[in-house]
């Protein structure tokens, strides 16, 4: 792949890095399929988040090449970024109960890690997108209506404040340097291949083995769900029809509170509700997020997945699929150790 200076055609970069992968090795599978033109390279840090099982069935794909290294190393990502025409950078630290019990790796690879892409996205002469993926989290918390892309940004937590702080940096290349940068923040996604650390998969995997659910203060803090394939046809569009500089929020439009989610899972499972267990609350827990997307309507995209429909197949994904997740809940003792440290101590 670094060889071939002359040969480059559409290089699709996208950072991994203990990224939210249901988004990352989706986009990959998405990308390869709807983009019969596109070369894409993976570069996946494959740290606890980052496992080689996500790309399982692409990994040997003849135009998708695996690189595993960090965003941080510039003798990596830079000729990677330098030779690409298109960058989507997933690559972050992700899981807020993380950041609040440890932030240093969030702001070296949320904020330190965009800056490097940055830098190299500067030199790269081919460059012709550069999609910083954001989040929701940074405008904080929303006690009603909905958040626009023109909001003052009041990130609560320390992943949120790498992530606002990311998305700053990478508009400021855009409006400095002139890098075509695009800033899309998305709401909470579903899917398949989420580490089960996320509500979604931990509450899933959990009720599967009939264990009690964390439902974290009075379970009435709202989340917009958006299905991983949504947030993959809405990066298609920006990516084709965006304009540099802007900022598009992705939501599913799926305002659901916490306990109605986790009632609903228990439903689909066929589980008793006995299953829910109040838990202490996250410590500055935002209460609502809510997305208004009119602006990336505009370019054309609705989101096609409805919520019950996408969260029973999720459901169904997690249940069939226990070789992809036993292994990290049952023998990796690296997520024992972040489990009981997260929850041992609120019950
Ligand atoms: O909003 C977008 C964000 O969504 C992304 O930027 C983040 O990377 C992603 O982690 C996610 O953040 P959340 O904090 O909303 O996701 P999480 O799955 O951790 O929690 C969802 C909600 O469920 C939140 O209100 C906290 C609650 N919760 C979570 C866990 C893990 C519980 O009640 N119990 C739990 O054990």
């Amino acid at each position: 792949f670094f060889q071939a200076e002359d040969d480059i055609r559409d290089k699709l970069v996208t950072g991994v890095q203990t990224c939210d992968l249901p988004i990352c090795s989706n986009f990959v599978r998405h990308a390869l399929q709807t983009h019969a033109d596109w070369n894409v390279n993976t570069l996946d840090k494959l740290t606890y988040a980052g496992r080689r099982e996500n790309l399982h069935d692409v990994m040997d794909h003849d135009r998708h090449v695996f690189v595993h290294g960090d965003i941080l190393d510039a003798a990596v990502s830079g000729p990677l970024v330098e030779q690409s025409h298109l960058v989507v950078h997933f690559a972050a630290e992700t899981h807020v109960d993380r950041s609040i019990m440890a932030a240093g790796e969030f702001i070296r690879t949320d904020v330190e890690g965009t800056f490097t892409l940055l830098e190299a996205a500067r030199r790269a002469p081919h460059l012709r997108r550069f999609v910083q993926i954001s989040t929701d989290e940074v405008y904080g918390s929303v006690p009603t209506g909905s958040s626009r892309e023109t909001d003052e940004l009041r990130p609560r937590n320390p992943y949120a404040a790498s992530k606002a702080g990311a998305d700053r940096l990478a508009y400021s290349y855009w409006a400095t340097h002139g890098v075509p940068i695009i800033i899309t923040r998305a709401s909470n996604n579903y899917g398949p291949y989420q580490f089960p650390e996320k509500v979604i998969p931990l509450f899933v995997t959990n009720a599967i083995d009939d264990r009690p659910l964390p439902l974290y203060g009075d379970g009435r803090n709202v989340r917009d769900w958006l299905h991983v394939l949504d947030h993959c046809r809405a990066l298609d569009v920006v990516i084709d029809r965006g304009v540099d500089g802007e900022v598009y929020n992705v939501g599913g439009g799926n305002d659901v509170m916490n306990v109605d989610l986790t009632r609903r899972i228990l439903q689909v499972l066929g589980k008793p509700l006995s299953l829910i267990t109040p838990v202490a609350d996250r410590q500055g827990h935002d209460r609502r997020y809510s997305l208004d997307t009119t602006k990336l309507r505009g370019l054309g995209w609705t989101p096609q997945v409805d919520f019950a429909q996408g969260l029973a197949e999720t459901v169904a994904w997690y249940r069939d699929n226990p070789w992809w997740w036993r292994p990290i809940k049952e023998q990796d003792p690296q997520f024992q150790a972040y489990y009981r440290a997260q929850y041992n101590s609120r019950t």
